[in-house]
């Protein structure tokens, strides 16, 4: 087929993640559904599978690597499957598992399946697999995975079809936009069709008005393409959706929703489930070097190894540690002679808590979380890295934050959500508060993205800027490698 050749370029591109979702508030909420890791992963298993498969002939999958599966995996991947990856079939392994594709057709070094029987990772708690059955897996993946069996078993649905016309239509016949009557947002309006009837005719792709307007290059207009941000689109994807429409343009098929496993009682003995008790400080031998109870458990840990505490620091090594650690820059002079000369018990107590208190307290302790977010003062992007004017604003809503302790909830809320806790539009007078509470959504503004620039600002690059902002979010607040 005359795409063929093409097929390399779509995918790398479905590799290289251009599709999430697109920028502006409305859409992002749209698309956030569209954008299920799930529904991608399968988009992209369809994408890279049938492309390939479509290239080359044969495929062992049944001869040579089913029975390595069946031997050294199937208890674990068949019936229950861990890691939601069940390796009975040559479609289960090509659907692959919670993280998305386990085999990508082509691609051995990317395939995740590949990398953890190489690894010795799995067979989990067994035997890693001889070098034979490694190649003879490698071989599948990159020759037999390629097979027109395996374009056949993957039927393609709207799910797949639908980020091409994200990409490439929407601007122009969308929720804003509907040129010539047109929606293309979703089956049903295809059906429905525009100002010269539907645009699609289920199993004949040669009489369906979208794919005559796109071969005849008529759409997206060539015209309106720069200013719009639009690109046409490739030879690939037309003849992924030609695919579609000539298997009969099947509808999306959603998956049902499935209730949360309950965690096993290994699960539920992890500590992040048990309730906090207050333990009792364990005894130490040496007593007299307790002035607060972590102390005791600290020392109980050294003394279990032969070791004691450090000999106590004095006072003016004391002074400046609490200043570089609490504010990031040590005391002036005027500080050490202030300190030197308080003679009060609880003058230690005292500074620290000064300190605490002090501006500088926040403008330290900022950096670790403006880190997190990726703080920058400009755009980040080769050749388009304007200033970000207003970027400080939010750098110093993080330091108020911080110095007038924020609780830790209400403190990442803000930042996710600040606009939909108020009512800004309403407001008659506008505080401190509203303006960090709005100020504080600079959170999700803080990748690199060059998209103001037309050359920069197609939807695809659009789609990148989110991805990047969601990996952001989920590194900064559910730990990261
Ligand atoms: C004793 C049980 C066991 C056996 C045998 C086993 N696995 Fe696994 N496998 C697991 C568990 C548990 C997970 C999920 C946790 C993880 O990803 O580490 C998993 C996850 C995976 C994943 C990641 C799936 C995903 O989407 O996250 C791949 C790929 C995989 N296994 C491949 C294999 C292959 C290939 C074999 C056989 C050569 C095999 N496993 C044998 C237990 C097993
Ligand atoms: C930059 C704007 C723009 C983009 C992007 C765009 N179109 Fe259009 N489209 C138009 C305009 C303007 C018309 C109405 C004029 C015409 O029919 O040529 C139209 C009309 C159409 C019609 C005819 C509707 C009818 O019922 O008369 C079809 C079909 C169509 N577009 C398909 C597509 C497809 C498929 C894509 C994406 C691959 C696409 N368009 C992308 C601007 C656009």
């Amino acid at each position: 087929m005359y795409w063929v050749s093409r097929a390399g370029t779509i995918c790398a591109m479905a590799l290289d993640r251009p599709f999430g979702f697109p920028s502006g508030k409305a859409k992002c909420k749209m698309d956030l559904a569209m954008s299920h890791p799930r529904w991608f992963g399968r988009w992209l298993v369809a994408v890279a599978a049938w492309c390939l498969a479509s290239s080359a002939q044969g495929g062992d999958f049944e001869s040579t690597v089913r029975p390595i599966f069946e031997r050294r995996c199937a208890a674990c991947h068949g019936e229950q499957p861990q890691g939601g990856l069940k390796l009975d079939t040559q479609r289960h392994v090509l659907e692959g598992g919670q993280s998305g594709a386990a085999v990508v057709p082509g691609y051995p070094d990317r395939s995740l399946l590949l990398a953890k029987v190489v690894s010795g990772q799995m067979p989990m708690g067994g035997e890693k697999l001889p070098e034979s059955e490694i190649d003879a897996i490698r071989a599948w993946i990159d020759e037999a995975g390629r097979s027109d069996a395996a374009a056949a078993e993957l039927r393609l649905t709207e799910a797949e079809v639908l980020p091409i016309f994200q990409m490439r239509c929407q601007t122009c016949h969308g929720k804003r936009r509907q040129e010539g009557g047109l929606d293309l947002r979703s089956l049903a309006s295809l059906l429905e069709g525009g100002d010269s009837g539907p645009a699609l005719v289920p199993g004949k792709p040669d009489d369906s008005l979208l794919l005559q307007r796109i071969v005849r290059g008529e759409m997206p207009p060539p015209d309106m393409l720069f200013e719009n941000h639009v690109k046409t689109p490739t030879d690939a994807e037309v003849a992924l959706l030609r695919k579609w429409v000539a298997d009969g343009a099947q509808p999306s098929e959603y998956d049902e929703p499935v209730a949360d496993r309950p965690l096993s009682d290994e699960g539920l003995s992890h500590w992040a489930f048990q309730a906090p008790v207050s333990p009792e400080p364990p005894p130490v031998e040496n007593a007299a070097r307790v002035r607060n109870p972590i102390d005791a458990f600290l020392l109980r840990k050294l003394e279990a190894k032969g070791l004691s505490l450090s000999a106590e620091a004095n006072r003016d090594a004391l002074m400046r540690r609490a200043y570089l650690g609490l504010t990031g820059v040590p005391p002036t002079p005027g500080q050490i002679r202030a300190f030197a000369q308080d003679s009060r018990p609880d003058a230690y107590e005292r500074l620290v808590d000064q300190l605490l208190d002090s501006q500088e307290y926040g403008e330290r302790w900022a950096q670790v979380w403006l880190d997190l977010a990726g703080y920058a003062d400009s755009e980040g992007v080769i050749d388009e890295d304007r200033l970000r004017l207003h970027a400080w604003r939010y750098r110093d809503y993080v330091i108020r934050a911080l110095n007038s302790d924020k609780p830790y909830d209400r403190f990442l809320t803000e930042q996710l959500a600040g606009d939909e806790l108020l009512d800004y539009e309403g407001l008659e007078s506008v505080t401190q508060e509203h303006v960090d509470t709005l100020a504080a959504t600079g959170f999700l503004r803080m990748t690199p993205d060059g998209t103001y620039g037309s050359a920069t600002g197609s939807i695809a690059e659009r789609f990148n800027v989110v991805a990047d902002e969601i990996e952001v979010l989920s590194s900064a607040v559910m730990g990261s490698l």
